[in-house]
C-alpha cells in the first residue's frame, strides 16, 4: 500500500515520514516506540493486518487482513496536556469529513469521537499519550477504519458495520487515508491556531449523531439521561439533565449512549 499512499497523499508533514507494514502486534504500539527513539511529529505507521489491535477500555480491535485501515499518527504538541483528548475529537471530524468528501457518504460523529453510517460504527479512535516533566512528550493516535470487510464478527453485528456493507461498493484504503491525514493536518493548524475546539466545534456539532437525542450518561457509579446539545470550545458534551440543568460532560471515562442502543 505504501507506494499508493505516497501517490496520493499532500500533505506538508502528516504522514511524510511513513512506515508500513503488511502485519504488526499495533499500529499504536509501534508509534509509541517510534515516539521513544525519538521520531519526528507527523510520523505514521500503516499495517495491513494487527495481531494484536488496541481498542479503547483495554478491548481489542478486530484487524483482519488486506481490507481496513488501521494507522497511528505520532504529534509532538507544544500545548498543555489537558488539552491532548480534544485531539481525538479534532481527528473524528477529519475522517468523517474525509469520508463525506471522498465517499459522499453520511458520516456522523457519536460522541466523542466514533465514526457511524446508517447508526452503526465505522471507525473507531485510541489516543495515547506520553509525558516528560509534567508535559506532553508526544501523543499517539490510533485510527481504524472498517472498509472493505464483508463481515464483521456476529457479536458485533448489532452495533458494527463497514463502508462496504452500507455502501456496497469497494473503496480505496490508501485514497481515504491520505485524505484523513489532510485534513487532520488542516484542522490540526487550525487547533493550535485557536488553541481549542472554537475553529470546527460548528462543523463538528452539524455531524454530531447525539445533538437533539436523549442520551444516557455512564459515569463510573452513576448513571443518567438528558438531551445532548452538541460540544462546546473543549470538546465538552452539553447535556440538559432532566431537572433542567445544563452539564458539561468530559470525555474520560464517561460513556454515552443512546436510550434504546448504541446511538
Ligand atoms: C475504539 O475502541 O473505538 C478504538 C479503536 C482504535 C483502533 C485503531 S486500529 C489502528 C490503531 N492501532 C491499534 O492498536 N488501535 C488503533
Amino acid at each position: 500500500m505504501e507506494e499508493e499512499i505516497r501517490r496520493f497523499l499532500k500533505t506538508k508533514w502528516a504522514g511524510q515520514n511513513l512506515f508500513c507494514y503488511d502485519e504488526i502486534d499495533s499500529t499504536n504500539t509501534c508509534v509509541l516506540k517510534l515516539g521513544e527513539a525519538g521520531a519526528m511529529h507527523g510520523t505514521v505507521v500503516v499495517a495491513d493486518q494487527q495481531n494484536m489491535g488496541k481498542g479503547r477500555r483495554g478491548r481489542n480491535w478486530v484487524s483482519p487482513p488486506k481490507t481496513n485501515i488501521y494507522m497511528s499518527l505520532l504529534l509532538r504538541p507544544c500545548f498543555e496536556a489537558v488539552k491532548a483528548p480534544m485531539l481525538t475529537l479534532l481527528m473524528a471530524y477529519s475522517v468523517a469529513e474525509a469520508l463525506m468528501e471522498l465517499e459522499q457518504v453520511d458520516a456522523k460523529i457519536k460522541w466523542p469521537n466514533d465514526i457511524v453510517l446508517n447508526k452503526k460504527k465505522i471507525c473507531g479512535i485510541l489516543t495515547e499519550m506520553m509525558m516528560k516533566e509534567q508535559a506532553i512528550d508526544y501523543v499517539v493516535i490510533g485510527v481504524g477504519v472498517n472498509v472493505n470487510v464483508e463481515s464483521i464478527p456476529q457479536e458485533l453485528r448489532e452495533s458494527a458495520t463497514s463502508l462496504r456493507i452500507e455502501t456496497g461498493r469497494e473503496l480505496s484504503r490508501a485514497a481515504l487515508l491520505a485524505r484523513v491525514l489532510e485534513k487532520f493536518e488542516e484542522n490540526y493548524e487550525q487547533f493550535c491556531k485557536a488553541g481549542d475546539l472554537s475553529l470546527i466545534q460548528d462543523g463538528y456539532n452539524r455531524i454530531l449523531v447525539n445533538a437533539g437525542n436523549q442520551v444516557r450518561i455512564l459515569e463510573p457509579g452513576n448513571e443518567y439521561h438528558g438531551l445532548a446539545h452538541g460540544i462546546n470550545h473543549l470538546g465538552e458534551l452539553q447535556v440538559e439533565k432532566e431537572d433542567g440543568t445544563e452539564v458539561s460532560i468530559f470525555a474520560g471515562e464517561v460513556s454515552v449512549r443512546g436510550i434504546y442502543g448504541y446511538v
